[in-house]
């Protein structure tokens, strides 16, 4: 399946606002080679080379509903710093199993590709979550305990499950209303 700027679904589409359905497991091929089109679609973006030949928008993830697949798949793959790996997952059925109370934000806000342009403001997230569900790249049920950015990529992606985006959370009258004191900014 080609995925690039010109198939990837705008907040326009119903299905950006569809509930999607759960996938049944074992994966089928045809799910399986959904997904990894979805994760090779963000690792490709991370290539700049790559973005302007093949016409990529720079992603960290991706959510089947924003190619019009609403079924419960995410794709991530966030670059480790020197020395450190990339953080990748391409999940089914994922589910926050739990959260903190403290919130993290991004201070510069959230992007999406399915957002054109992108809605200023403080989207507000909790900075950490235990996600479960199951993982394609490594084919086994997954317990995911993550913190701060990852934390925050996570939730992105799988409110796009439910048919959320990002700008729902922002404050309509105020989109840089303060948060709690002890909410993490991330620059
Ligand atoms: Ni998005």
């Amino acid at each position: 399946m080609l995925i690039n700027q010109n198939t990837i679904l705008l907040d326009t589409h119903k299905a950006l606002r569809t509930k999607c359905e759960p996938v049944i497991l074992p994966l089928s091929e045809e799910d399986r080679s959904i997904l990894e089109s979805m994760i090779s679609y963000v690792r490709d973006s991370h290539d700049e080379e790559k973005r302007k030949t093949q016409g990529l928008r720079a992603a960290v993830g991706i959510a089947a509903p924003q190619i019009g697949i609403t079924k419960q798949m995410i794709a991530i793959s966030i670059e480790g710093g020197k020395g450190e790996k990339d953080l990748e997952y391409a999940l089914v059925n994922p589910k926050i199993i739990s959260n903190s109370v403290q919130l993290a934000y991004l201070e510069g806000g959230e992007s999406c590709l399915s957002v054109v342009p992108d809605r200023e403001g403080y989207v507000p997230r909790y900075a950490r979550i235990t996600v479960k569900g199951y993982d394609l790249l490594t084919d086994r049920e997954v317990t995911l305990r993550l913190r701060h950015y990852p934390a925050i990529v996570f939730q992105h992606e799988i409110d796009h499950l439910s048919g959320t985006l990002y700008y729902d959370h922002i404050d309509k009258q105020n989109p840089y209303k303060p948060l709690p004191e002890d909410a993490v900014c991330l620059g």
